[in-house]
């Protein structure tokens, strides 16, 4: 029994991994009139990506689908339309679903987000307007002709951006979050029902107010949020930024990887002492839609040598592509100092996914025999030469006094 077991575990994991890649759930709500052909589009957009779409509906009546079977995740992505109903997926559902490393893309607008999907939002740290709030600009309308893209990895260009019904979000401090296109100045949101402009009838004023949010996990999971599904619809697609926002969120841009990583002293020992001169590789691999491309021209790629804290932050600097990889590598001189030293590359760039690469190595103190010997030591050197004049003097002192006296003595005998 327990050796059956053993053999449909692993199985049972790799049919949940092939099939969990593309699987991709979009939840949509059955009362909103002529559902599928409004977002045919952004379907077709999806198939051609090979995403294998399922539809789930979600209402009154449906149950909320389940994300999970017998503890495995049951898609990689999930979309999720606007939707009239108050609840979709439980919170903690959807927070265990990007916990284990499935993406979630919300389009919402100003008719309300679910109470479940806005408190997960708000975990992350965004915080999307509520029902009555309503997004507002006099001076440019409801499209944006020049949006002020924040990220272009994710967004890598957008000529204008319709915003039909939308909300909009303010974002926490939190380092995870992708802010893609900002609100513009002219803009806010406001309670329609307050009837009336004040701080507490408005969500958001200006630039403070987020349209198009992205944010990723230290798992690399991906989420985004958007406040207007005009971009979406048939009637106003996007192409362009529907494209990007769908690549980066369901991981097809803005994925790096770590390929390898070596390091060994330039004196050609296999461990290391202190002050002995080290050299650290690291190969980073780009994702260009097709296939893995070596991922060129970066700066701020950064080494850190730490035991405890970081002893040296050094800038590593591209070397040469092998297997289709960009070779990073920096040569640097072991501080004066023995333990366990790590070799730690951690690249963390908005947009990008994350990079943390590490590696210990013992740092051994020299052996007694490896010491300079004193005579190397140029300041020794005093030291050495008094030592050697007494010893000088002493023999001196020796041969004189005994050769200098005996002569006396041997005079006073003879007479
Ligand atoms: C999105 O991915 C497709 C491949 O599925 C690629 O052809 C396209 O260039 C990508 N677009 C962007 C904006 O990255
Ligand atoms: C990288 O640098 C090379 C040489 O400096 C340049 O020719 C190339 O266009 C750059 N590539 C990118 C993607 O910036
Ligand atoms: C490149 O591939 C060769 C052969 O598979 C391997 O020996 C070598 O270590 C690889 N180099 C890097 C930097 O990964």
């Amino acid at each position: 029994m327990f050796f059956l077991l053993f053999l449909l575990t692993p199985l049972a994991l790799a049919v949940s991994s092939a099939l969990a890649d593309s699987r991709t759930l979009v939840l949509y709500d059955s009362r909103l009139p002529e559902f599928t052909t409004q977002y045919s589009k952004l379907f077709q957009t999806l198939e051609s990506k090979n995403f294998d779409l399922e539809l789930g509906l979600v209402g009154p009546d449906s149950p909320s689908p389940d994300l999970f079977t017998n503890g495995f995740r049951r898609y990689q992505n999930i979309l999720v339309l606007p939707t009239t109903s108050r609840d979709l997926v439980p919170t903690e559902t959807l927070l265990q679903f990007v916990q284990d490393g499935g993406d979630v893309f919300v389009i919402s607008d100003n008719k309300g987000i679910q109470t479940d999907v806005a408190l997960f939002l708000n975990e992350l740290g965004i915080f999307p307007s509520p029902k009555e709030y309503k997004y507002k600009d006099y001076h440019n309308g409801e499209t944006l002709d020049d949006p002020e893209v924040q990220n272009t990895v994710v967004l890598p260009s957008a000529k204008s951006i319709s915003y039909t019904d939308g909300s909009v979000a303010l974002l926490s401090n939190s380092e995870l979050l992708v802010p893609v296109v900002r609100a513009p100045r002219t803009s806010y949101t406001v309670n329609v029902d307050e009837g009336r402009l004040s701080t507490d009838s408005t969500w958001h004023s200006g630039s403070q107010g987020f349209l198009f949010v992205g944010f990723q996990g230290l798992n690399n999971a991906r989420v985004f949020w958007t406040g207007s599904s005009a971009s979406f619809h048939d009637a106003s697609f996007n192409e362009e930024v529907v494209d990007a926002l769908v690549n980066w969120t369901f991981q097809i841009s803005g994925l790096i990887k770590a390929t390898s990583t070596k390091h060994y002293n330039e004196n050609g020992d296999a461990g290391y002492k202190i002050k002995d001169t080290t050299t650290y590789e690291i190969g980073l691999s780009h994702w260009n839609g097709d296939q893995w491309v070596p991922f060129k021209n970066r700066t701020d790629v950064q080494l850190e040598y730490v035991m405890l804290d970081p002893y040296y932050r050094l800038n590593l600097v591209p070397t040469r592509e092998e297997n289709s990889s960009q070779i990073y590598s920096t040569t640097f001189q072991i501080p004066d100092r023995h333990g366990m030293f790590t070799y730690k590359v951690l690249y963390q760039r908005d947009g990008y996914s994350f990079v943390d690469e590490s590696t210990t190595v013992p740092v051994r103190h020299l052996a007694n025999d490896e010491y300079p010997r004193s005579w190397e030591i140029t300041n020794s050197w005093v030291y050495l030469s008094s030592a050697l004049a007494v010893v000088i003097g002493w023999f001196a002192f020796v041969v004189l006094f005994v050769f200098s006296g005996n002569k006396h003595f041997d005079k006073e005998k003879t007479e």
